[in-house]
């Protein structure tokens, strides 16, 4: 039964013991309570966590614990040590932000704007972060990105996912990246920064699988402004491929609004179980590298479908492992029906989060 979720697979030389992974999700400040939850998703079965949104640079948010200094290795350590003991493979998400942070800081700090207005501004300044960032800066971004890849295999980490949104999706992006330079104009030129990268981890740490997150925007209709086009999407692949990405995780690009990116029960367009999984299947196209799937999975006959048509290698679970963290042993012990299945609603996980309020789920009463 589930011969599919439930065989191994492995990403470069690194072996999953099943092929569900728990996808890159930010839970707000409670850093002992999101702990508490990385580990209890990890005793409830899942191959692999990617762990959400750890920044290569000093961030806005002075609590937040980044790969940005060598003093946050042992926090990470501590929790890649605890997922392990359950067999249990743990991947960071390596992003840089796509705003001057100093500047959006000092506005903070000097001028007491709101939240709301911080927002905007961060918005704002995408534009001319990204067009007007010098060699020397870009220069400095890429030894970030390793400085903070070393960090993270000291602390433990199995695996390094490379967020291809952020600065890196407004660089791939032809909506935001309007450079002059190398790292403008065509798909080639624009995919630079990100290649670059990667080659620059592989050299460093060659047995070191990489993961990129590659969020992909749809016209027509139009959704996500950050990352490559669909059209764009066989370059894109090709290139970060032969750079040396081991796998690719598939997604529906940001930049705009986040309810397309998580998307609800009810949203227009992004349908249905599995809403991003036209994306994964394009991607596998163009590559032999593992290719992971998402969008609203839950049930274990249409992942295993998917896995058995496909669609994907290998599947990423938000907002389902959230409701019910032991998802895996339930399937797996035949246990199905005991699922506390996710109603996709926001409430206590999204929206909770963009709002500063306490992050949890509705079916946890
Ligand atoms: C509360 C919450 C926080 C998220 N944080 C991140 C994040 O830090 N990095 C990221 O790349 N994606 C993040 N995501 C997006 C998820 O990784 C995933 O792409 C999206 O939720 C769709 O998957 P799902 O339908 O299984 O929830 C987050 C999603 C949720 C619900």
């Amino acid at each position: 039964m589930y011969k599919n979720i439930f065989n191994p697979i492995k990403i470069g030389e690194l072996t999953l013991k099943n092929k569900i992974i728990f996808a890159p999700t930010s839970m707000g400040d409670n850093q002992k309570k999101n702990i508490e939850k990385i580990i209890n998703i990890a005793k409830g079965g899942v191959g692999l966590i990617i762990l959400g949104d750890i920044s290569v640079v000093e961030t806005l948010q002075v609590h937040t614990s980044t790969l940005s200094e060598n003093k946050f290795i042992s926090y990470f350590k501590k929790i890649t040590n605890e997922v392990k003991k359950y067999g249990c493979k743990i991947s960071v998400q390596l992003f840089h932000p796509d705003y001057n942070v100093k500047y959006v800081k000092s506005l903070y700090v000097n001028q007491k704007k709101s939240r709301d207005e911080i927002r905007k501004l961060l918005k704002e300044n995408i534009y001319s972060y990204t067009n007007e960032l010098s060699l020397q800066e870009i220069l400095n971004i890429k030894d970030a990105f390793v400085k903070a890849a070393l960090r993270a295999e000291e602390a433990g980490f199995d695996m390094i996912q490379i967020h291809g949104d952020r600065l890196l999706g407004s660089f791939s992006s032809s909506i935001f990246n309007n450079r002059k330079d190398l790292y403008g104009g065509t798909v080639e030129n624009r995919v630079k920064l990100s290649k670059e990268i990667v080659k620059m981890i592989k050299v460093q740490l060659p047995y070191m699988p990489i993961d990129y997150k590659l969020p992909i925007r749809k016209e027509n209709p139009c959704i996500g402004k950050g990352g490559p086009s669909l059209k764009e999407v066989n370059t894109f692949v090709k290139v970060l491929d032969k750079a040396g990405v081991d796998s690719f995780h598939v997604t529906i690009a940001n930049h705009s609004r986040i309810q397309d990116t998580i998307p609800m029960y009810n949203h227009p367009f992004l349908k249905g179980e599995g809403c991003f999984l036209d994306l994964s299947t394009e991607v596998k196209k163009y590559t032999n590298k593992i290719v992971c799937g998402l969008g609203k999975l839950s049930t274990p006959q249409f992942i295993e479908e998917a896995l058995e048509n496909n669609k994907a290698d290998v599947v990423a679970l938000s907002r389902q492992l959230i409701a019910d963290e032991n998802w895996v042993l339930k399937v797996k012990d035949g246990r199905e029906k005991d699922i506390l299945y996710c109603e996709f609603c926001n409430i206590k996980c999204t929206n909770a989060l963009m709002n500063n309020k306490e992050f949890g789920c509705v079916l946890h009463r």
